[in-house]
């Protein structure tokens, strides 16, 4: 059998992605569908999910879930609609954030826009990822879960309630791949360039920084996503993080050579 063959075995895995309602959440929940992977869709806008479900191959693995992950209380909710829907749920991706404002800088972010920014992606991660992993555990059950950090959790991004939170998932990772490995629980870290989904307000003019030639698109991000989920494929990588970036984390003020 091809290595690539049934990355996931449905019977046993199942799936739990945040922010799936748009962008990168939302292509990696369809690819994880279309991998025959029941998964939780689960973000705070219902038409999204809606529509992200509409759209997937197989509509009957979707199952939505509608929430703000800001509060402790939907993430104990989510816990629960996704256990009772799936049981154990093996694979955890976290991809919801808040927009990001380029307005939002150091001198003029508010401490309501600070708080929800470090709640859906630090503190909501955090919540969820030790809720999956308990009952994994409980069940002696292997699990591998994906943060989608940054490059600006190691750069500044001019909005520091996004770099700091980025920053503390990239640590959240490192933590919970330590303490989770010897439980057969693999965490990773996806760390995105400039893609053009809608967490990023896209200049076309960036893509003369990036050595492959363009902006990336969310559909580039799912592929990675999905080995770094598989244990056939991943089975003995944890604590990682993987730049999916054209590139781009390459650039500095010297220019290309000219060939
Ligand atoms: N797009 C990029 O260039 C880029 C770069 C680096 C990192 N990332 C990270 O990748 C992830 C996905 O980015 P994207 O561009 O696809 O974003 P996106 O804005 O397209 O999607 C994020 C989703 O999260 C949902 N969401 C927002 N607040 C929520 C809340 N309180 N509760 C539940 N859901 C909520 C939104 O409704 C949306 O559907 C984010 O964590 C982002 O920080 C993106």
């Amino acid at each position: 059998m091809s290595l690539f063959d049934s990355p996931f075995d449905p019977a046993r895995d199942h799936a739990l992605v945040t922010g799936a309602g748009n962008g990168i959440g939302r292509a990696i929940a369809l690819a994880l569908v279309g991998e025959g992977v029941k998964t939780v869709f689960a973000d705070v806008s219902a038409e999204r999910v809606s529509a992200a479900i509409a759209a997937s191959a197989r509509p009957e693995l979707a199952v939505p879930f509608v929430g703000d992950l800001a509060e402790v209380e939907t993430c104990d909710a989510l816990l629960a609609a996704a256990h009772g829907a799936l049981g154990e749920v093996t694979h955890f991706v976290h991809s919801a954030s808040p927009p990001r404002r380029e307005a939002d800088h150091a001198l003029a972010v508010d401490r309501s826009t600070w708080q929800q920014m470090h709640a859906v992606n630090l503190d909501a991660g955090f919540h969820l990822a030790r809720g999956l992993a308990k009952r994994l555990i409980a069940a002696k059950r292997p699990g591998s879960f994906l943060f989608l950090t940054s490059l600006h959790a190691g750069t500044p991004r001019n909005l520091p309630h996004y770099s700091t939170a980025k920053a503390g998932m990239a640590m959240l990772v490192k933590e919970l791949a330590k303490t989770l490995g010897r439980h057969r629980i693999r965490v990773n870290a996806l760390v995105p360039g400039a893609i053009a989904a809608g967490g990023f307000v896209a200049d076309a003019s960036l893509a003369r920084h990036i050595p492959l030639g363009r902006l990336g698109e969310a559909g580039d991000l799912a592929p990675m996503a999905l080995a770094v989920l598989s244990d056939k494929l991943s089975g003995y990588v944890t604590g990682a993080a993987f730049v999916v970036d054209g590139g781009l984390s390459l650039t500095n003020w010297f220019e290309a050579p000219e060939l």
